[in-house]
């Protein structure tokens, strides 16, 4: 059976407060976008990618992977949801009955974090890649004073890919989306319904690029990951 990659890639990325999406700055010989495409289409498990653009996204054609074979795109939506929707739109869950959903965002992906996450969501009934808080947690309700302090021995956060059977998610985000409720991973949308999903100690240089200062740094790990 198939795995198919879904790339919310739709948003306009504005806490970067560049000139264009920061899906398309200028990060290695691609920009972040073609990069992380780059990587998911070289992935020998991975029989297609889904792409979610902005409707009338001008940036995608000159992208060096834009004519893949393995490559499709659809137009997104107002959320992420919505956008990873249209992907799922796209494919057949009897070929392709798990999915892979990674943030266009991420381009530090690498394909032994690829894998352990497919083995594990495999194994059990869905999987996230996800990092242990290093830092103390604080609660604040009006963002000043500190209410309490949230012990973080159980708390992660959630980084991307994540991996589901496609027919559950798809069920899952449209459950969510009728119901209004927030949104900002695949996984919670397939905690509300009670699936259990596992994590996955994902690599700290998996990072979501969303200020100034993340491309720098992301050139910097990349660096890294070469030598
Ligand atoms: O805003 P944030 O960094 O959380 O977005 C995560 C990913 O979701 C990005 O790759 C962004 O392009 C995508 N997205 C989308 N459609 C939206 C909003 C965000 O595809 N409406």
């Amino acid at each position: 059976d198939k795995l198919v990659a879904l790339v919310p890639a739709a948003g306009i990325g504005r806490r970067m407060g560049a000139d264009k999406p920061k899906q398309y700055l200028p990060l290695t010989e691609h920009c972040i976008l073609g990069e992380t495409l780059a990587r998911l289409l070289a992935h020998p498990a991975i029989s297609e990618v889904v792409v979610a653009l902005a409707a009338e996204d001008p940036y995608f054609d000159d992208l060096a992977q834009a004519s893949h074979p393995k490559l499709r795109t659809v137009i997104g939506g107002d959320e992420r949801a919505d956008s990873v929707l249209a992907c799922l739109a796209a494919v057949n869950p009897d070929i392709a009955p798990w999915v892979l959903v990674h943030d266009a965002a991420r381009p530090l992906i690498t394909a032994g974090d690829i894998d352990a996450v497919v083995k594990a969501a495999r194994a059990g009934q869905g999987a996230i890649l996800a990092a242990p808080l290093v830092d103390t947690i604080k609660w604040s309700q009006d963002g000043k004073r500190i209410e309490e302090t949230v012990p973080r021995q159980h708390l992660w956060r959630a980084l991307t890919p994540q991996c589901f059977p496609t027919g559950a998610l798809r069920l899952a985000l449209s459950e969510a989306l009728a119901e209004g409720a927030s949104i900002t991973d695949e996984a919670s949308a397939m905690e509300r319904l009670g699936w259990p999903v596992t994590l996955v100690k994902g690599r700290n240089d998996n990072i979501k690029i969303t200020e100034p200062a993340d491309l720098p740094l992301a050139r910097w790990l990349l660096s890294q990951q070469e030598s």
